[in-house]
């Protein structure tokens, strides 16, 4: 089983973080593919608790090496101070490869994220303000800055320059902001390329060679399948593909490679920023979901919005991804809950739809059609078999496989690496 995916199945947040770093310790190599430190991963090991918002999971394995792909955008600043914060932790980070051709967030991108945000208002995505749409346009639009450029400083300067005759027009003139002065950036980037120097690579040919070799590489997806830019709630979304293919583009990996794709889903659904959530609850059910949930973003502390398990959205993340498997987690929040709905479809101008609809007026329109599962009161958290859960939870965790359209191979009780039901191995 050389190459595995695990990505979000809904809208970020699910757990990837955790599931990640529990297959750590079996895979050679853990692998960033898209996003940048607009991903919040929280992994709990033992009593310690880190907060990972580029750097892949597998880091803190310490067998794997953690790999940031070419299709991760990466703020050089950021990726220090989560390196030097973990080293003062006692994590050996020196394994850590980047690939030469990620693109850099520079300070313009974040800047820009920031003032196109306030320019929309109502409008706004909500996003996480860390340069991430910004970026990825000047890369499609190919005035983007990559690792490489680090290392050449005249070719840096230039493109530093071309990109900014552009960008300070759009501060100045749209914006009302002040210039950025080329000189100023260059400087700053090019402090970055000797501590980071030691740790660029030609990641596709070493992982195209490590998967022949018959060593187990597991790519990490950041944000999730309804965040995506092509198979999201567009345009409320980030600008990359955190779906299946992106493994692929994002790091020069063959899809014929790719034996697994696993799907986080968490056992209720939670969206951060603007958007559509047909299941969101802005009653007293979602204020208890998100306090016994925990549901605060990693990387900008907003409050998460909270709702039900919505059985339309993990059917399409099986679609789009070709999901293999599910890892279900949070299964222990909803304990104490007497009856759970759980949406099994929407309703769209009175008639019944049972798979999401691609029309963004639709989606919008879409009510959720619940069906109300029985709940359990009994503690979970301790259950290491399928037998072990209360037979309600078994029966709501049934449920979900058979509405879901994939097999779900394990099951979270708890944050905890040793808080988790295995039911088929993933490797
Ligand atoms: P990610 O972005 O997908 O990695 O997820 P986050 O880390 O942003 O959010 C998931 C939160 O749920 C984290 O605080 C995890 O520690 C926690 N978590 C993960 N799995 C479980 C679980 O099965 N039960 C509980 N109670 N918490 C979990
Ligand atoms: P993890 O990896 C949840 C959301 C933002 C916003 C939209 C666009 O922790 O699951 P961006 O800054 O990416 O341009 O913002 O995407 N978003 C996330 N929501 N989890 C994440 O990452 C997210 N990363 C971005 O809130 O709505
Ligand atoms: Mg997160």
């Amino acid at each position: 089983m050389p190459a595995l995916v695990l990505l979000g199945a809904q809208w970020g947040d699910e757990g990837k973080g955790k599931a990640t770093d529990l297959l750590g310790g079996s895979v050679d190599y853990v692998v960033r593919y898209q996003g940048g430190n607009n991903a919040g991963h929280t992994v709990v090991v033992g009593d310690q608790k880190y907060a990972l918002h580029l750097l892949p999971s597998g880091i803190l394995s310490p067998g794997c090496t953690p790999v940031i792909g070419n299709g991760v955008v990466v703020d050089p600043s950021v990726l220090l101070s989560e390196l030097s914060g973990l080293d003062e932790r006692g994590v050996d980070t020196s394994k850590l490869l980047i690939s030469g051709n990620a693109h850099l967030i520079t300070p313009y991108h974040t800047t820009l994220d920031k003032v196109s945000e306030r320019f929309l208002g109502k409008r706004k995505i909500g996003t996480t303000g860390r340069g991430i749409g910004p970026a990825y346009a000047d890369k499609i639009n190919r005035v983007g800055i990559r690792v490489q450029d680090l290392f050449d400083e005249s070719i840096l300067r230039q493109k530093v320059e071309a990109a900014l005759d552009n960008k300070n027009q759009v501060l100045a003139k749209l914006y009302n902001r002040r210039a950025i002065a080329a000189d100023q950036v260059v400087e700053e980037l090019l402090g970055y390329a000797d501590p980071l120097s030691g740790y660029v690579a030609d990641t596709t040919l070493l992982l195209n060679n490590a998967i022949d070799q018959g060593q187990v590489v597991l790519f990490e997806g950041g944000q999730g399948t309804l965040l995506d830019v092509d198979h999201g709630t567009y345009p409320f979304v980030t600008s990359s593909n955190p779906t299946a293919g992106g493994a692929c583009t994002g790091t020069g990996v063959g899809p014929t490679k790719i034996n697994r794709v696993i799907g986080i889903l968490k056992a209720y659904t939670t969206r951060v920023g603007a958007g559509p959530f047909p299941t969101e609850l802005l009653d007293d059910d979602g204020e208890k979901l998100r306090t016994i949930g925990g549901e605060r973003g990693v990387t900008t502390g907003r409050d998460r919005r909270c709702g039900w398990f919505d059985a339309v959205i993990a059917r399409y993340a099986t679609r789009v991804n070709g999901l293999t498997d599910f890892f279900l987690t949070k299964l222990d929040v909803l304990t104490g809950w007497e009856r759970i709905p759980v949406c099994v479809a929407y309703e769209i101008d009175g008639k019944r739809v049972e798979e999401l609809p691609y029309s963004q007026t639709d989606f919008h329109h879409a009510k959720p059609i619940y069906e109300t599962l029985p709940g359990w009161s009994e503690d979970i958290t301790r259950a290491k078999t399928f037998d072990e859960l209360p037979k309600n939870a078994q029966k709501y965790v049934q449920a979900l496989e058979e509405m879901s359209g994939a097999p779900i191979s394990a099951i979270g009780v708890g944050p905890g690496r040793d808080e988790t039901i295995q039911i088929n191995s993933f490797l």
